[in-house]
């Protein structure tokens, strides 16, 4: 089994059901060979990096920047991961009231520094909440989790 790992910061209800929307997208029942498991950024570490097949990142954006949570973690793996973790695939998407560009940028730069292979388009769930984000949540984990499975990532 190939291992989906999402590092998702919830900190609001809406976000909440953002995260296990992604869950319920990776777990659709024609994937069959992938595992997801979602691990909260503060209690995740560089050993989930490394033994996770491909990443889904999560995070609210806060005063123009990434949550801290997910920078923490950020913080924490990165030099333990770099030469061993270059072109693990991944996706994100964020969660902003009103902009997402600041925090779009600080995964971007961060990630390019990995050198790892973002292998979807940014998911940028702005402004006032829909309903909506929580299908594209689904889809993003869906076709995570899919092309996994099928090994084009
Ligand atoms: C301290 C704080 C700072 C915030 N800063 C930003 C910001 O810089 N840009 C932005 O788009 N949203 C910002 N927000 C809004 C959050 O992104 C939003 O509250 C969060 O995504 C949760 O959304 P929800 O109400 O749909 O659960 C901020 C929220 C808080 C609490």
């Amino acid at each position: 089994m190939k291992q989906l790992l999402l590092i998702a910061h919830t900190p609001s209800p809406n976000t909440q059901r953002m995260m296990e929307a992604v869950l319920r997208g990776a777990r659709h029942p024609d994937i069959s060979g992938v595992t997801v498991q979602h691990i909260p950024p503060l209690q995740a570490g560089s050993d989930d990096v490394l033994r996770a097949d491909a990443l889904i990142l999560g995070t609210t954006e806060n005063l123009g920047y990434m949550a801290g949570a997910l920078k923490d973690w950020f913080d924490r793996i990165y030099y333990p991961c770099l030469e061993k973790t270059q072109a693990k695939p991944f996706a994100f998407y964020i969660r902003a009231g009103h902009d997402g560009t600041g925090t779009r940028r600080a995964i971007e730069t961060i990630t390019t520094g990995l050198r790892w292979r973002c292998v979807q388009e940014p998911l940028l769930c702005r402004g006032e909440w829909q309903e909506e984000f929580l299908q594209q949540c689904e889809q993003l984990g869906m076709t995570m989790a899919a092309s996994l499975d099928a090994g084009i990532i």
